[in-house]
């Protein structure tokens, strides 16, 4: 299954799939895409002779498209990406896009709820647990068919950075396993993390 993981920032979830998915796995990253030229995971494709492109206009269905045909994308990964996909490519992608968000949705989720406005709000309700989803896109943000979650405690003396970190590294294991997943059936589908990582879950 040829992947293209889209994002906006650091990329440290697509340098997970990209360390998770060995040379002969069923998924394989063929194209990272960004809305920023200056966005970190820009770097980790280049170093790994990954295309990588920019795109002009995150609103242009169009531009998304045939950036999308010419790598012969299957799949579309979500990893930080944090501009709203166009109506145009969830259509031609519809089953094939995932998102990962750090909280266990349907909680804290929806426009707006990204990077540590989330675990701060996790924190300000008194959540005892948080995590990670990983989900469908749909047209309405956060709100596509959820896949698999992993989740984390919430410790007393938690700051949002200290939760993010722990949400992180889960999502980290999260994101390859939901991607082994749909590779099997070419589609979103459902998924449980490996055994490895069941340890780190809260009852
Ligand atoms: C992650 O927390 C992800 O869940 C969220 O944005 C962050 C991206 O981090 N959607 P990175 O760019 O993968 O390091």
């Amino acid at each position: 299954m040829r992947v293209a993981v889209c994002i906006s920032g650091r990329g440290s979830n697509l340098g997970a799939l990209l360390e998770a998915l060995g040379p002969g796995a069923a998924a394989r990253v063929v194209l990272v895409l960004s809305n920023r030229p200056e966005a970190g995971g820009l770097q980790i494709a280049r170093d790994r002779a990954i295309p990588a492109a920019v795109l002009n206009n995150t609103a242009d269905g169009s531009e998304w498209l045939r950036i999308l045909t010419e790598a012969r994308v299957d799949f579309l990964v979500l990893a930080g990406f944090l501009k709203q996909v166009p109506q145009q490519v969830v259509e031609a992608y519809r089953h094939r896009i995932v998102n990962i968000h750090p909280a266990l949705l349907p909680d804290h989720g929806g426009p707006g709820m990204y990077g540590l406005r989330v675990h701060r709000a996790v924190l300000a309700r008194g959540d005892h647990q948080s995590g990670a989803t990983v989900h469908e896109v749909t047209e309405q943000y956060d709100e596509g068919r959820i896949l698999g979650q992993a989740r984390v405690p919430v410790l007393p003396n938690d700051t949002p950075e200290t939760l993010a970190t722990r949400v992180l590294a889960v999502e980290h294991r999260l994101l390859p396993a939901a991607v082994l997943a749909a590779a099997k059936s070419g589609r979103a589908v459902p998924f449980d993390l490996p055994p490895d990582s069941i340890s780190e879950q809260v009852a």
